[in-house]
């Protein structure tokens, strides 16, 4: 198995974890357990580019990495893929960017990508690709030769037709996605969106299996909803670095109630919506002043991209603010943190926590949720909030779920979280723990490649 993805991170080798998102997470778990080579950029820069492949072996893994020139950097990682396809894949068309040079460098990067992993690829390997910053790659390392199986899981949203066709040379990305032999959502509705585009805009024909007929070959097209690895994250949860992260932060708040979100700085994870709810919740009950606190851990990320220096700003502003309104002497009631913690110590900050508040505006799975699930006390379990917009709800739905953009809405959550009595928080607990464990990471991985090996394993035709 060749793993692609833009990112390769390996968190023993790399230290305490930063800014991981669920792919980092993800991918581990899924090449720990059955091995193969994870192959990507190394995040370094490069005066000029070499295709020089760094091999190395860490925590069971193997990886290779290519470094980037600084150009590349700045047009397909920070330009086409983060200015461009990351806000209109999350429905925020006015912060996307169409930049002509932008795209070349995609398409640049991409084909540094597929001559770099060819001499990788054996005659039996499956090739599974991640994520939006390598949507062409199948169809350059189809130009190549390449007639190995190939799919591609997309871990973010898939954005509907209408906003979609903003983009220039739209058809012309969406029929480079159609070279993989699998084409992977994170749930039915960006699966639904992707069928409608390639039916309305392509006029191609889905089959009842929502499999599409390109050029004389069936696409699969499906929704395999990503997981977290159960027994690790909850054996770590139980573990020392955890309690001592728990005790840590229970003793710090003095008997107050732990409000937590675990989230990248990143527009589309509603962060100042969740502080203006908060606040509002301050302010609509002057009798819990001072007995709540939100601790908001939210690691930096793309901070070279204009619209995150611009979240970053407004969030200090934002929480100085609230807590300017509501602190004390002795207290302040949100606790705004810009960096990572490794896992074990995350688990036992969640299990501290009696509400996980998980409220993006849009997220293509969130697996915060599912750790938050994962990490808690069964007999005496928090509540978890989540918003309607993330992935995961379409599984969660014993969360309390609400609509992130409405300040009331969410402050009564919060509200209507403290009051749950035991009973109730514990059958939600129960419901959402059994979701959680059953559709775990080895499961999504396991039926990802059922589909990618296929019937007819051996491709036909030239290239
Ligand atoms: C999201 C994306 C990943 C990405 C991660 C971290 O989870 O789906 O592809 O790796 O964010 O973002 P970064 O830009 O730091 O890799």
């Amino acid at each position: 198995m060749i793993v692609v993805s833009n990112r390769v991170s390996v968190p023993k080798a790399a230290g305490a974890a930063g800014a991981q998102g669920g792919l980092a997470v993800a991918l581990n778990s899924a090449l720990r357990e059955h091995g193969g080579i994870w192959f990507g950029w190394s995040g370094q820069e490069t005066e000029e580019f070499t295709g020089h492949l760094d091999m190395q072996r860490n925590d069971g893994i193997t990886t290779a990495t290519i470094d980037l020139e600084p150009q590349d950097i700045e047009e397909y990682y920070n330009g086409y893929a983060n200015r461009t396809l990351w806000p209109l894949f999350h429905y925020r068309i006015d912060l996307t960017e169409y930049d002509r040079n932008f795209g070349e460098g995609y398409e640049r990067v991409n084909a540094r990508f597929a001559d770099s992993v060819l001499p990788l690829i054996e005659e039996e390997d499956l090739v599974w690709v991640h994520d939006y910053h390598l949507l062409p790659l199948g169809s350059q390392l189809r130009e190549k030769g390449v007639k190995n199986r190939m799919g591609l899981f997309l871990h973010t949203p898939w954005p509907p037709t209408r906003l979609l066709v903003s983009l220039p040379f739209h058809e012309r990305l969406v029929a480079s996605m159609l070279e993989y032999d699998v084409l992977g959502f994170q749930n039915t509705e960006w699966l639904e969106s992707f069928l409608h585009y390639v039916q309305k805009e392509m006029g191609l024909k889905v089959n009842l299996d929502n499999s599409i007929e390109y050029q004389g070959r069936r696409v699969i097209a499906r929704a395999f909803p990503i997981g977290i690895d159960f027994r690790e994250f909850t054996e770590a949860a139980q573990g020392a670095e955890a309690r001592e992260a728990h005790d840590r932060l229970k003793s710090s708040v003095r008997g107050r109630k732990i409000l937590i979100g675990v989230d990248r700085l990143d527009y589309s994870k509603g962060l100042g919506e969740r502080f203006e709810a908060f606040g509002r919740f301050l302010a609509d009950n002057p009798q819990d002043a001072g007995k709540a606190v939100l601790l908001q851990i939210a690691p930096p990320s793309r901070g070279d991209v204009a619209s995150y220096q611009q979240i970053r700003e407004d969030l200090e502003r934002k929480t100085g603010h609230i807590n300017g309104a509501h602190a004390d002497v002795a207290f302040v009631p949100i606790r705004y943190v810009n960096q990572g913690y490794p896992r074990a110590q995350l688990a036992g900050f969640y299990r501290a926590a009696d509400i996980g508040l998980v409220t993006p505006l849009r997220d293509g799975m969130n697996l915060v949720a599912k750790e938050y699930i994962a990490a808690q006390d069964p007999e005496n379990p928090g509540v978890l909030i989540l918003s309607q917009f993330a992935g995961a709800a379409h599984q969660l739905k014993d969360a309390l779920q609400v609509n992130p953009h409405s300040t009331e809405h969410v402050a009564e959550t919060i509200r209507k979280a403290l009051d749950m009595p035991l009973a109730e928080r514990r059958d939600r607990h129960a419901k959402l723990l059994a979701s959680v464990r059953e559709n775990d990471v080895q499961r999504w991985r396991e039926d990802f490649v059922k589909a990618l090996v296929g019937k007819n394993a051996v491709r036909t035709g030239t290239t």
